[in-house]
Formats: C-alpha cells, structure tokens, sequence
C-alpha cells in the first residue's frame, strides 16, 4: 500500500513487513507524513518489493515472527544479496532475548526496537538512519565514480606509454640518452681513478645513474601540456638521463662538479645549488644540467644529462623524504615536514663536522709527513 500524498517525487520509500496489520497501520501512520512506506504481510511478499525498488528502498522495518518466510530468513537473503550494506533494517520485534538481539546485529542490522514502541521514538531512530545511510551511499557513490576515474587515467596512461614505448623513434632517443650516461659515467671513473692514484682518495663514494621511464615521461610531458612525441622529449625534458654522484664531502661535490664543467666536450645548460640555498623542506644537493656529446655513426650528437650530486648523509635523507612523500594517506602532514626540516638541517650540521674532522686528519697526516722526510 503507498499512502497518497502529494509531493512524492522527492520523498524516500519505506519498507514495512509485518504480519500483523495493527502493527503495519501503526508504523505506516508514524511514517507517512515524511516517507513513501510499502507493506508486506510476511518475509516472501517482502523480498518481492525489496527485488523490485531494490535501492530506492531507503529503509526496512522487519518483524521477526512472521508466517511463510519469518524476518530471519529475510535477513539472511539480504546478507547474500550484499544488500545489508546499502538498505538499512531495523528490526521491530517482541523479541526479548539478547542472543536474538545480538544476532541480528552480528548479521548486520542497524536498530532493533522493542515492541511495544513508542511512535515518537520509532520515527526519531528510522529518520537518523535513513539520513545516515543516504550519506553514506552517497559517499560510497562518490567514492566508487572517483576510484572508476582514476582507473580509467591509468589505462589511458598506460596505452599511451606503451604506444611511446613501442616506436623505434623512441627506442633510438632512449639508446642515445643511455649513450649520454654512458659518457659522463666514463668521465667520472677516469676522475676516480685519477684521484685514487695520485691523491689516494675517493672523489665519490658511489655513482647511480637511471633512465627515466616511458610512463614517468609520459606523465610528465602530460602535466606540463607539452605533446607527447620524441621531438617534445628532447626538447622539454631535461632529466630522461639522470646521474647522482654521491660524494663523502660536501667540498667533493663542487671539486666534482667545477672538473666535470671544465671538460671542454661538456656544456653547462643550468646550475641549480640547493646546498647554498636548500629547498624550503631541507633538501640539499646541487644540480646541474649538461649537454653531453655523444658520437654515433651518422655524427656528434649533444644530448641533455641531469646531473646530482649530494652527501652520503643528504642521499639518505632525499630517499626516506621522498619515500615518505609518496605515502598519501599520512597525517600529522605539517609535523612530519617539520621534523625531516629538522633533520635536514642537523644532516647539514654533520656534513660540516665530518668535513672539519676531515681536515684536521689531513693536516695531521702532511705534518708527520713532512717531519718523515
Ligand atoms: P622535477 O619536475 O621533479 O624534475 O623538478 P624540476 O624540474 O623543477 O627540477 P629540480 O632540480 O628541482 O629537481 C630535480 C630532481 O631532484 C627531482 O626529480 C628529484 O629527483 C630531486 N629533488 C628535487 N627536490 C627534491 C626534494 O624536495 N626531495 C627529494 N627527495 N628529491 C628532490
Ligand atoms: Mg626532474
């Protein structure tokens, strides 16, 4: 039975099952004057309506003890339908026992009211959870077409990727980067080698050096609005191969660096110190961007190389905060940032100290040197 009031459209619907029909006229009565209510006269005509208005059901009181199909069975429908989650019932029952009680709510209910009820109540419990589930299915709605959005970004990257990926055009620019690497990773051996010869140091403690991947170019050229072909890479791009010398000292680094400049083959693009002015979150490194000759069979190509150099203390630090960055989901945003600044900061600190440890050692060393000879 549907009450007959105006104003419908936009009025939630109602389900009420019960086999006894004072108890329907009552609660229809406490419901109609804000809700669209159905009736059912047992748990099979239930399941009937609830098949055909499915979610436009906003809610579902249920008797327990009803002929043909009881409430129990109704619930148990519901719980293998998964419609538990998105309709929610609200038991109205004689029923005093707690075990049944905590049965329906181990099953998933969301009220259970005592019979007899008082109408004024009744309403307030079935409003708040009507209200409450419309939020949440909205959210969930939301959520869901947000989720179904994002899914469909990452297919079309990855088509786009893999159409990047599988051109010669592009495997060639990458072949000629990877070349660049393979220049500047000979140029600093030979400097290793050089200083361990004649000065018994290390320029550098290690060397890393990646290609950037097709997806992460991609995604790249799409964020900053440049096409997304192998002329726009070489020209917007300006890290596709990057090098990171890490270096034991920060006095190394600018050693390092000041060598690498000087080769005459090597062009200096762009400098970026971020050790004389580190970046507001406490990271320290210097950059350099080269261009970098590369000889292949047709001719002298120059071809872009990023080049960072840092401390071992600063490499530790950029990985953790970078890894730190990615984890979305944090809280404590603003404390976390403070706390790696601060970090960052006594990072500097060491740096200095062991340099200045450095420099007293050396000193020592030339003085007994010295006095050997
Ligand atoms: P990107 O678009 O990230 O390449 O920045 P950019 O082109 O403005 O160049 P920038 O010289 O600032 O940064 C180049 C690279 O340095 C980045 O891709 C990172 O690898 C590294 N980098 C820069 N800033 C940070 C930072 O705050 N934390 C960490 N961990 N790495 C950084
Ligand atoms: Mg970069």
């Amino acid at each position: 039975m549907a009450n007959d009031k105006i104003e419908v459209d936009n009025m939630q619907r109602i389900l009420v099952a019960d086999d006894v029909e004072i108890n329907r006229e009552i609660l229809c009565d406490i419901l109609m004057d804000g809700y669209i209510v159905e009736t059912a006269e047992d748990g099979a005509q239930a399941i009937r309506i609830l098949k055909e208005y499915q979610s436009d059901i906003a809610a579902l009181l249920l008797d327990l003890q009803m002929p043909n199909m009881d409430g129990y069975a109704v619930l148990t429908w519901m719980e293998d339908m998964r419609w538990l989650d998105t309709i929610p019932v609200v038991i109205i029952s004689a029923e005093r026992s707690i075990e049944i009680e905590n049965y329906c709510f181990e099953k998933g209910v969301s009220d259970f009211i005592h019979k007899p009820f008082n109408s004024s109540i009744v309403r307030k419990r079935v409003d708040n959870i009507v209200e409450l589930y419309t939020r949440k299915n909205g959210l969930e709605e939301k959520l869901a077409l947000q989720a179904k959005t994002l899914e469909e970004q990452e297919l079309i990257i990855q088509l786009q990727t893999r159409r990047l990926k599988d051109t010669k055009i592009f495997n060639d620019l990458m072949m000629q980067y990877h070349a660049a690497i393979l220049e500047v990773e000979a140029k600093l051996n030979v400097l290793y080698a050089e200083f361990a010869q004649e000065y018994n140091r290390n320029p550098f403690e290690s060397i890393k050096s990646r290609l950037k991947s097709p997806k992460s170019i991609y995604e790249k050229l799409e964020r900053r609005g440049f096409p997304i072909n192998t002329d726009s890479i070489r020209e917007h791009l300006t890290d596709v191969a990057g090098v990171r010398v890490i270096c034991s000292f920060p006095d190394d680094i600018y050693r390092l660096a000041e060598l690498v400049v000087s080769h005459d083959d090597i062009i200096l693009v762009q400098k970026k110190d971020y050790i004389k002015n580190p970046k507001p979150n406490g990271y320290r490194s210097l950059h350099l961007i080269l261009d970098v000759p590369i000889f292949l069979s047709v001719g002298k190509q120059y071809m872009k190389v990023e080049m960072q150099f840092r401390t071992i203390a600063m490499d530790f630090w950029a990985s953790l905060e970078h890894k730190l960055r990615y984890k979305k989901n944090m809280e404590n945003t603003e404390e976390i940032e403070r706390q790696l600044k601060v970090c960052a900061d006594s990072i500097d600190i060491l740096d200095d100290q062991m340099l200045q440890i450095r420099n007293k050692i050396d000193k020592t060393h030339s003085a007994l040197l010295r006095r050997d000879q």
